[in-house]
């Protein structure tokens, strides 16, 4: 079942989108149109969204400025309805209603086939962002914990392990995970889980009045029950602002039991901003040197900038390596004990091209251990529990 409202005069639209749909739409449609209605665009917005359609569609004939005031009150209020404006497309027009919060703009004499997909397409947007909504209902707020990988190089394993520790958690916790994917330039949390993100982070910075609970929910993608993730923007050429990423971790934090952060490597003003709003800080790290003496100064970097508060964990990834550098030295190098050596494993990389995580396509791989033991970090996984029964070779 679906809804569907007109936002116009024209009765000759609604007969068009009767007919686009074959006389058949498969839910509600209705026009909503009354005198000076659209001129007072808080108003218009309260009347078109009170039914909680699943798409409003905004002309022809109302003026494209009013058009764009009513969408945006549609985007703070109801961010999960979708709105396609009608009016005549230009570039120009295109920015401007994408900024407002607009899903798409159609000609008025666009076809029955072009006002069917393009209404079906938000439907289903719709569709999916209520339900990530529903899932909301009802779960008490919690402040959660805010986890954050960090490492001075990249390559060395932050997004498997990001990703793969979200999942055990997830799969352990009776509480909803979120993953954020801070390395904004070339993030691939998204590509790991086998995502398709309708929305990433960059899109945050484009919703009219500001980040809220609700748009950032509609704005996540769902892997599974309890797994959200926040993924990295499309392109590395777009902007996320500093303050968009601290207030999106500190809404998650309320409302997720535990925000999981992969960052790019070194310490980029978003790191920073996730660092200062974290209870806990896996440090990563293979055996060499470089990367070793790098992780020893960003940490001497962090004690520079007063953060002290959250909690330390030193992880040691490729830890089977023999490169000359051996745990122990790891261990004294950087100045922390190791928490947890994750071995080196063929089914990584396998699963990861693919995909998939790890913990989940091969779990008992000794690396699918080692990241389950960094998440037995944060909630009972049951891995030490497994450990103990687990004698299979590494697959
Ligand atoms: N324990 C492991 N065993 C085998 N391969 C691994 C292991 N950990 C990570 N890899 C592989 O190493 C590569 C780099 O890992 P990943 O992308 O997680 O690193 P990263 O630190 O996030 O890199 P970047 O800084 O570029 O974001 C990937 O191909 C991944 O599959
Ligand atoms: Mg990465």
């Amino acid at each position: 079942m679906s809804s569907i409202v007109l936002a116009t005069s024209s009765a000759a639209f609604e007969q068009k989108v009767r007919r686009a749909f074959g006389n058949e739409v498969n839910g509600s449609l209705q026009r909503r149109h009354s005198e000076g209605m659209f001129e007072d665009s808080p108003m218009a917005a309260k009347i078109l969204v009170a039914e909680g359609p699943d798409v409003i569609s905004i002309g022809p004939n109302v003026p494209v400025d009013l058009a764009l005031d009513i969408t945006r009150e549609i985007e703070v209020e109801r961010p999960e309805i979708g709105v396609i404006l009608i009016a005549e497309p230009s570039p120009d027009l295109w920015e401007r209603a994408l900024h407002a919060g607009a899903r798409d703009v159609l000609d008025p004499t666009a076809t029955d086939e072009q006002i069917r997909t393009a209404f079906t397409r938000i439907i289903e947007t719709a569709d999916r962002r209520r339900r990530n909504l529903a899932v909301d209902a009802g779960v008490p707020d919690s402040v959660g914990r805010v986890i954050t990988v960090v490492s001075p190089k990249g390559g060395v394993g932050k997004t498997t392990l990001a990703t793969n520790v979200a999942v055990a958690i997830a799969a352990n916790s009776v509480g909803r995970v979120a993953l954020v994917d801070l390395d904004l330039q070339f993030g691939d949390v998204g590509n790991s889980l086998g995502l398709d993100p309708e929305n990433t982070i960059a899109d945050l910075a484009k919703i009219p009045g500001g980040v809220t609970a609700t748009s950032l929910k509609v704005f996540m993608t769902r892997r599974d029950e309890n797994l959200y993730a926040l993924c990295a923007p499309m392109s590395p050429a777009e902007e996320v602002p500093e303050a968009i990423v601290a207030r999106t971790i500190r809404i998650l934090a309320d409302d997720f039991e535990q925000v999981i952060v992969d960052t790019s490597a070194g310490l980029s003003e978003a790191t920073l901003s996730a660092i200062d709003l974290s209870t806990d800080l896996v440090f990563l790290c293979d055996l060499s040197a470089s990367a070793l003496r790098g992780l020893r100064k960003v940490i001497d970097v962090l004690e520079d900038l007063g953060v002290s508060g959250a909690n330390r964990y030193f992880v040691l990834n490729r830890a089977d390596s023999r490169a000359g550098i051996s745990v122990a030295d790891a261990a004294a190098i950087v100045g922390m004990n190791v928490d947890v050596e994750i071995p080196a494993s063929e089914a990584v990389a396998r699963a990861m091209n693919f995909g998939h995580p790890v913990v989940e396509e091969s779990p008992r791989s000794t690396a699918s251990i080692g990241f389950e033991s960094v998440a037995e970090l944060f909630v009972d996984t049951g891995i030490q529990r497994k450990r103990r029964f687990s004698f299979g070779r590494d697959r």
